[in-house]
């Protein structure tokens, strides 16, 4: 196998899998434009492998770069995490979310297979389920209604890639559907490093305890849930770059079309969350009670049994080790990168 592409490999979610994938041995190129992300964070990973992280700062839109990468590199799969993410912002423009991750998406599956490299790993989102037609929700679950453009690129992007794999079966083409992932790196030196305002829960209970928001609202507790408040199924960031590193394998056996929810199958409410984070970290997070959020749902987890089955995947870590870690990183890191 040649070199494996790791677009938005900068980011969140990115740079905890290139970790993984060079500490599996493989040979890792990473793009991505730092739209939402720094490249110290790729610093912090050759500071953990002891590898370098050839870079590109190039955006996925940028036809011409891309072409140069798949010239001078060797590349065999691409795992496509680049992409912009922020719900309430993909409301307000929808066109940005759109073009950059719609065209954006096209534009690199273009290039990838004018050089023969017709094999991909894609980020989508349990978001595709919008309201869950049934919980645990397991692959077989009709994708939804998406409240947002956001979700909507997702579901998009699933639907175009799953199409040029129908139309040409030597595309091997694996949709990863993740669940809420949080916790970082056990290194404390790499984590999630949200611009602005967190929007996720996670971010946002961390910067409360390390003093730079005064307090947590937690959107609604009248859902029907045991405790009124809404219930996630939260993975491990790490447990989630693992299942890139099994998802590559499969690949390898030439896959074909598939799709897999990455979860733990267990779901959290906002105060189990608030709880187990109080108790990991010995650390009080003030909260008070706020309006529901537009567009959230009451409940959401997986069924993680057929990325178990078939990938040979499950999520390791538990809600008290992701709390420890995402605070272990915000302390150690109160500034982000
Ligand atoms: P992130 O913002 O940290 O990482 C995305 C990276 O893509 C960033 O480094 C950004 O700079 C880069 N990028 C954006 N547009 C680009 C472009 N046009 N060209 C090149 N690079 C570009 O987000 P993350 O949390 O690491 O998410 C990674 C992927 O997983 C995204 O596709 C996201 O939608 C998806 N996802 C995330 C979550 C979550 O809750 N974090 C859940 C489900 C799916
Ligand atoms: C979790 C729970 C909130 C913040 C989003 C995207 C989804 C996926 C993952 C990318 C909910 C509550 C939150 C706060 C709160 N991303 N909450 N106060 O909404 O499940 O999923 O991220 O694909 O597409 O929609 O995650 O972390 O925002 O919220 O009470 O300040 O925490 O209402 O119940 P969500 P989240």
């Amino acid at each position: 196998m040649g070199k494996i592409l790791v677009t938005g490999g900068a980011g969140f979610i990115g740079s905890h899998t290139v970790v993984e994938l060079q500490n599996d041995g493989r040979d890792v190129v990473v793009l991505d434009n730092l739209s939402n992300s720094s490249e110290k964070s790729l610093e912090r990973v050759e500071a953990i492998t002891g590898k370098k992280v050839p870079f590109y700062k190039a955006d996925i839109l940028d036809r011409e770069a891309l072409e140069e990468i798949f010239s001078k590199e060797d590349i065999s799969a691409v795992i496509h995490f680049a992409g912009l993410k922020a719900v309430g912002e993909s409301v307000a423009k929808p066109w940005e979310y759109y073009e950059n991750n719609i065209a954006g998406t096209l534009t690199l599956v273009d290039v990838m297979r004018k050089h023969g490299c017709k094999n991909i790993i894609f980020s989508s989102s349990a978001t595709v389920y919008g309201n869950p037609a049934f919980i645990p929700i397991t692959e077989e679950c009709p994708k939804g209604v998406c409240t947002n453009p956001y979700g909507w690129t997702k579901s998009m992007l699933e639907q175009i890639l799953s199409d040029i794999q129908k139309a040409d079966n030597e595309w091997n083409v694996i949709l990863l559907r993740y669940f809420n992932p949080i916790g970082a790196h056990k290194s404390g030196t790499m984590g999630e490093n949200p611009n602005g305002i967190p929007n996720n829960l996670m971010p946002y209970i961390t910067q409360v305890a390390v003093g730079k928001r005064d307090h947590l609202n937690v959107f609604g507790n009248d859902y029907d849930t045991p405790d009124g408040t809404g219930v996630r199924d939260y993975i491990h960031v790490v447990d989630l770059a693992q299942g890139h590193v099994k998802a590559l394998k499969k690949i390898e056996e030439n896959a074909g079309l598939k799709i897999y929810n990455l979860g733990t199958g267990r779901g959290y409410s906002v105060l189990d969350i608030v709880k187990n984070f109080e108790e990991a970290t010995g650390v009080k997070v003030p909260y008070e009670i706020a309006p529901r959020r537009p567009g959230d749902i009451a409940t959401c987890y997986a069924d993680a049994s057929l990325a178990k089955k078939e990938l040979g995947w499950e999520a390791k870590y538990g809600i008290r080790e992701m709390c420890e870690d995402s605070w272990r990183w915000q302390k150690n890191n109160p500034n982000g990168y």
